[in-house]
Parts: structure tokens; sequence; C-alpha cells
């Protein structure tokens, strides 16, 4: 599988492996935001609390699209996506933060620091797809990055809504 774009992606100079080995790492990320979200959509309680739950869900269906994106990638590159969901946590880099204070204000601040760490890997990895010359991969990236840089400001602007008076 993905014979061709592995050879000429090598051919450039890219390290394959080691891109497969990060966009893993994504994909375990994404799995764990989806859970996050869903998670947290389902136990939020305080202001706002339609709205938030709201946003939350559609973020965590995008955060499985993200998902489905990068599998795809991983196979089309000759790479196996992780099959076992406790290497989630193995691979992860941005980790689950357990929900434990459910009220609205607390899972948007949880949800806030797991978007910036998303847009910190997406970033490593258009860089490191552009150097590459893997132009697939880096325009992948790049669009995921720009819908986390999004989920980001949604976040921010609703708590922001519930803070300022
Ligand atoms: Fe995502
Ligand atoms: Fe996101
Ligand atoms: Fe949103």
């Amino acid at each position: 599988m993905g014979k061709k774009a592995r050879e000429i992606l090598e051919k450039r100079g890219m390290k394959v492996d080691e891109l497969i080995k990060k966009l893993n790492r994504a994909y375990a990320d994404e799995w764990l935001a989806y859970i996050q979200y869903w998670t947290g959509a389902q136990v939020a309680e305080g202001l706002m609390r339609p709205n938030i739950e709201a946003e939350m869900m559609e973020h965590a269906n995008e955060e499985l699209g993200h998902a489905k994106k990068v599998c795809d990638r991983i196979i089309e590159l000759g790479g196996t996506p992780i099959l076992d969901p406790k290497d989630y946590f193995k691979q992860t880099n941005c980790g689950y933060d357990v929900p434990k204070n459910f009220s609205t204000k607390a899972l948007l601040k949880q949800n806030i620091d797991a978007e910036r760490c998303a847009i910190a890997v997406y970033n490593d990895i258009v860089e490191y797809a552009r150097k590459g010359g893997d132009t697939v991969t880096f325009h992948i990236a790049r669009s995921i990055m720009q819908d986390e840089m999004e989920h980001e400001q949604d976040l921010e602007d609703l708590l922001t809504d519930i803070t300022v008076k």
C-alpha cells in the first residue's frame, strides 16, 4: 500500500518512518481530543451549558474527522495507524485531561489547553512536511491546524462571554 507515494518522498530525502511516527502521535491526540470533548459535553454544568455543550459536541466530531484524515495519510504512506487504544496514551503529545470539575468554565479552560497543544503539534508536522517536500501531508496538516486555531478561538470567545460582565 502506498508504495509509489513513499518512493517519491524518499527520493526527496524525507524520512518517511519518522513522518509516520509523528502522524501516529497526532492520530492518538485526535482520538483523545474526541473523547475529552465528548465526555466533557455530557457532564457539563453551569453558565451557558446548552451553548457550550453544543460547541463541544461539534468540536468532538471535527476531531474525529481529523483522526480519519490523519489515518488515511498514515496508510497512504505505507504505515499502520495505532490499532490498540491503550497506545493512544503511550504515544500522545497532548495527553488526556480527565474532566474532574464539570463547570463550563473549567471545561473550556481544559479544552483551550488541548487546542493550544494541537496547534503546536500540527505546526511541527507542517514544518516537517514542508522541509521534506511532502506537499500532501503539508496541506492536510495545514488545514487541520487551521481548524484547531478556530477551535481555540471559539472556546476563548465562550470563556470571555461567561467571564466578562
Ligand atoms: Fe483535531
Ligand atoms: Fe480541536
Ligand atoms: Fe467551533
